[in-house]
C-alpha cells in the first residue's frame, strides 16, 4: 500500500481545489465499482450495487492549506487559512500552488513570538515586485504544504495523511472485496471540503440516503512526551470512535465495529477525541438522521506537514472496514 499512500499524500488538493486528487483517486478505483460519479460539489462517489443495507463509507480527499488575499508592491503575498493551519507551524514551511509555484512562509519582525498570527505573515514566491508575482499567482489561489512522503519502516510520515490515509484505506478495502459478493450496497465516497466544515459530506449523505454512515479519518494520540491525555496510541490498532466535537457515535454502529473487530481478531482501541470532527458529523444529521460511526487511523502531529501514522494500524483499519462491509446489516439499524 505504501506506493498508493505516497501517490495520494503528495498530490495537490486544498479544500475546494480537489480536481487533481479526485482524478488521481478515480484512476486508482477504476474497475472496482459498478458506478462512479462526481456530484455537483465535486465529491467522488463509487458504488458497489447490491441488496441489503446501504452503507456510506466516507473519507475526505481535501487537505488544509492557505489562500492568497493580497499581493503587495514588493511581490509578497498575504494570505488566510483554508482549514486549521497554525502560524507557528507554517513559519519557514514551503507551500505549493496548483500551477507548481513554490512559496516560503515568512513573518514580520515580532518582539514576542506570541504575536505571531497569520496576518503578521506572508508568502515569498521569489518575485521582485507585484507584477512578477501576479504573473504566477492570483488573489483567491490556494496552496497546500509542499513536502515529500517519508517511509520510516513501520511508521509513515507526510503532509495530508489527514485524510489521504483514509482514502488509501478505502481504496485498499475496495480492492480486497473486488471479487466478493457483498451482502450490502456500499457507497464509497471521497469527499470535498471536509477541512472547512465537512461540507462535501453533507451533500453526499443527502444524495446517497444511506442506512448507516462510516467515516474513515485520522484521530489524535496521547503517546508523545508530556502530550495530550488521551487513551489512543500509535501501533495499538484501529481506533473506533466513541465521540468527538462533531459526533457522538451511534451506539449500534460503535457496537458493530467492536463486534467485527473481536470476531476477526483485529487490534482496536476506543477513541474519544476532545478536539476536531469528521465527515460523520455531517452524515449523521442528514435527512431524518443516519446512525454513524468512525474508523480512525491514529496520527501524531495532525495538521502539520509531518503527520505520522503506524503501518500496522493502517492495515487494521483496512481489515476492519472490509469485514464490516462483508457483514449482513439489513434490519440492524
Ligand atoms: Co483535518
Ligand atoms: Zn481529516
Amino acid at each position: 500500500m505504501k506506493e498508493l499512500i505516497k501517490k495520494l499524500v503528495e498530490t495537490y488538493g486544498p479544500s475546494g481545489s480537489e480536481d487533481r486528487i479526485r482524478d488521481t483517486i478515480k484512476r486508482e478505483i477504476q474497475g472496482l465499482a459498478d458506478e462512479v460519479k462526481v456530484d455537483p460539489l465535486g465529491n467522488l462517489i463509487a458504488t458497489r450495487k447490491g441488496d441489503g443495507a446501504r452503507i456510506l463509507v466516507a473519507a475526505h480527499m481535501d487537505e488544509i492549506g492557505v489562500v492568497v488575499t493580497f499581493i503587495d508592491e514588493n511581490g509578497f503575498l498575504r494570505f488566510s487559512n483554508v482549514g486549521g493551519v497554525t502560524p507557528h507551524v507554517l513559519l519557514g514551511e514551503r507551500v505549493v500552488f496548483a500551477n507548481g509555484t513554490i512559496g516560503v512562509c515568512g513573518a514580520e519582525k515580532l518582539d514576542d513570538i506570541k504575536d505571531l498570527k497569520l496576518n503578521k505573515m506572508y508568502i515569498d514566491i521569489g518575485a521582485r515586485d507585484r507584477k512578477e508575482a501576479e504573473g504566477k499567482v492570483s488573489i483567491g489561489d490556494a496552496a497546500g504544504y509542499w513536502r515529500e512522503f517519508s517511509d520510516l519502516g513501520d511508521r509513515l510520515v507526510s503532509k495530508s495523511m489527514d485524510d489521504r490515509i483514509g482514502c488509501a484505506v478505502i481504496i485498499e478495502a475496495m480492492r480486497r472485496v473486488k471479487n466478493e459478493r457483498l451482502p450490502n450496497e456500499v457507497c464509497f465516497a471521497f469527499t470535498a471540503q471536509e477541512e472547512v466544515g465537512a461540507r462535501g459530506a453533507r451533500t453526499v449523505a443527502y444524495g446517497v440516503s444511506p442506512d448507516i454512515g462510516i467515516a474513515v479519518d485520522v484521530t489524535g494520540t496521547g503517546d508523545t512526551p508530556e502530550g495530550w491525555k488521551m487513551a489512543v496510541k500509535l501501533g495499538a490498532g484501529a481506533a473506533i470512535k466513541a465521540m468527538d466535537r462533531s459526533l457522538v457515535a451511534h451506539p449500534k454502529v460503535k457496537e458493530l465495529l467492536v463486534e467485527v473487530a473481536n470476531r476477526e481478531d483485529i487490534p482496536y482501541q476506543i477513541e474519544v477525541l476532545e478536539y476536531g470532527g469528521t465527515d460523520a458529523g455531517s452524515i449523521h444529521t442528514s435527512k431524518e438522521g443516519v446512525p454513524s460511526g468512525v474508523i480512525s487511523i491514529p496520527a501524531r502531529y495532525i495538521h502539520t506537514p509531518s503527520e505520522l501514522v503506524d503501518y500496522g494500524d493502517v492495515e487494521s483499519c483496512v481489515r476492519l472496514l472490509v469485514e464490516t462491509i462483508k457483514t449482513p446489516l439489513k434490519g440492524r439499524f
